[in-house]
């Protein structure tokens, strides 16, 4: 019988990537659904996401559902001593998708080389990597940056080491604003911050980015460091048209206590998030006792098929100047904003019309906004709906998108206080009640000073909880303290200032930079 079967074409392009994984010397991995709960308990920061699902085995020892393949494999394979050792896997992990309450089987497919990671290993990867991406049918952006390069920098600017992590975070947000606000509070010099901030807003194709690396960086990262990202990026295949480009960006970062030196995140056009991430990964190897180096990546499968990428019917995008998509915060505060976009270049007048219309957009100046609620709009941003957003900096403590924070644009400045009666006095032989729409905010700075509280989650009007007694105090915005005064309350405590930050998503920078960099720009000299 001559039956044939058709493929799908996920499944298809799992056959292609098994293919070229073992020319190129891989041999397949697999493994079990489960493995110890304790890797994930050692190791929590290095998963993608938080949650984890367990179960008792037989004896009583806790297990979980993999989360993850790296760990596994790393766990799995012996200290090589000088030996390579070249993986793939193709296998299901389960993660709790970020704001959602449900767990997902996601299919991964990946590769780690394990042993001695090289100059030429390390192009051999970062090349597999390009090559996975080139079998996806839509446009891709290979961004790829340096830890150690970054972690030299820091150091050779005088940053403690106990503010590394944040100012990689805010390097990771392209929060030039928020940076140099931190390296003003450690007293770092206005040249040395101008030219820090310099370098980390640096976006270029990777040939060009090579070429200037040594004088970007002069004498600010490790001669080796230099010398073996430069050779790893000179290396890259020639650019061709329908082929994945490669762009040094220094804001794709990683948790530094796992990777170390070169890191990578590849994006499509369309696909709100990354679709492949990987890097060199030493200090995990350390941390699990292994003295061998290594290096992978993992595509994220399910993103292709949730995200329509092999659908005919998905738009192609061709050289036409393509569209910015904006979500303004309806409101008050969302007129003024619109005047400033209009201002940087982006007008589309009916914005203001009188209508309950909520699109609006402007192909002549490449632009659509969205009027929505204000606290929706980073979610709009974070999800792909809107490349770039207004948003409050209460919203983006409270939610913590995973966006770029492109700009303090000044606007809707208030402040986040802790309010209560005149005469409050706090009792600290009991847990303080905190009445708040900002459980977040609240429960982080109650923990930075070490103060128990119990959270009530209300909604609106907060003012009234302390007055009925059904909170101690209240963690809320104050902008003229009118609302508080009117209600005999008063600030007990600033905890931050507030205003409203244009947000942008990160998965549709890598395709609209140059907009998005002249909005940022021209908003930023108003
Ligand atoms: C905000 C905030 C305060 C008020 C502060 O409320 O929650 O209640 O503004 O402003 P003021 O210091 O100028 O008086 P919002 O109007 O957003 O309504 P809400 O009660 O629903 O939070």
């Amino acid at each position: 019988m001559n039956q044939t079967f058709k493929l799908l074409p996920e499944e298809k392009l799992n056959y292609t990537l098994r293919a070229i994984y073992e020319e190129s010397g891989y041999s397949r991995y697999r493994m079990n659904k489960f493995e110890e709960y304790d890797l994930y308990a050692d190791h929590r920061d290095f998963l993608a996401a938080d949650g984890v699902i367990t179960f008792t085995d037989l004896s009583g020892k806790l297990m979980a559902l993999k989360p993850d393949v790296t760990l596994s494999i790393v766990k799995n394979t012996r200290d090589l001593k000088g030996k390579t050792e070249r993986l793939y896997y193709n296998e299901n992990v389960y993660r709790a998708a970020k704001g959602r309450d449900t767990f997902r089987e996601i299919p991964q497919t990946g590769l780690e080389l394990l042993g001695c990671v090289t100059d030429e290993t390390r192009q051999e990867v970062l090349n597999l990597a390009l090559r996975t991406l080139s079998v996806i049918p839509k446009k891709s952006v290979l961004e790829i940056s340096h830890l150690g390069i970054l972690q030299d920098l820091l150091a050779s600017l005088g940053v403690p080491e106990s503010a590394e992590k944040e100012l990689i975070g805010l390097i990771g947000g392209r929060n030039r604003h928020e940076l140099e606000k931190r390296l003003e509070a450690l007293e770092i010099g206005t040249e040395k911050r101008a030219l820090f901030l310099e370098i980390v807003a640096f976006r270029a194709p990777a040939p060009e980015a090579a070429k200037e690396l040594s004088s970007l960086f002069d004498g600010l990262a490790s001669e080796e460091h230099l010398r073996e990202f430069s050779a790893l990026l000179t290396a890259l295949p020639e650019e061709k048209a329908g082929e994945p480009e490669a762009y040094v960006d220094f804001s794709v970062v990683d948790d530094i206590s796992y990777y170390d030196g070169v890191v990578f995140k590849g994006f499509l056009d369309g696909v709100p998030e990354p679709v492949l991430s990987g890097g060199a990964y030493d200090a995990l190897m350390r941390k699990m006792g292994r003295t061998s180096s290594a290096i992978g990546f993992a595509l994220y499968v399910n993103l292709l098929t949730d995200h329509n990428v092999f659908s005919e019917t998905a738009e192609k995008v061709g050289g036409e100047r393509r569209m910015l998509n904006v979500a303004l915060p309806k409101g008050r505060l969302g007129e003024k904003v619109y005047q400033a976009f209009r201002e940087a270049g982006f007008p589309c007048d009916e914005v203001l019309s009188d209508s309950r219309k909520l699109i609006f957009e402007n192909p002549e100046a490449g632009v659509r906004y969205f009027w929505v609620k204000p606290s929706d709009v980073a979610i709009y941003v974070e999800r792909g709906a809107a490349d770039v957003g207004v948003a409050g900096k209460d919203i983006l403590l409270e939610y913590a998108p995973d966006v770029f924070e492109l700009l303090d644009l000044g606007l809707g400045k208030c402040r986040m206080c802790v309010a209560g009666k005149k005469d409050f006095a706090d009792d600290t032989r009991k847990s303080l009640r905190v009445a708040t729409k900002f459980g977040r905010i609240a429960a982080d700075y109650y923990r930075s000073i070490g103060r128990d509280i119990d959270i009530i989650h209300l909604n609106g009007s907060i003012e009234i909880a302390p007055i009925l007694g059904l909170s101690d105090v209240i963690v809320d915005i104050v902008e003229t303290g009118t609302t508080l005064k009117e209600n005999n309350l008063e600030v007990l405590e600033e905890i931050v200032p507030i205003s409203a930050r244009l947000i942008a998503n990160k998965a549709s920078y890598p395709f609209k930079a140059e907009q998005i960099a002249a909005l940022t720009k021209r908003l930023s000299e108003r």
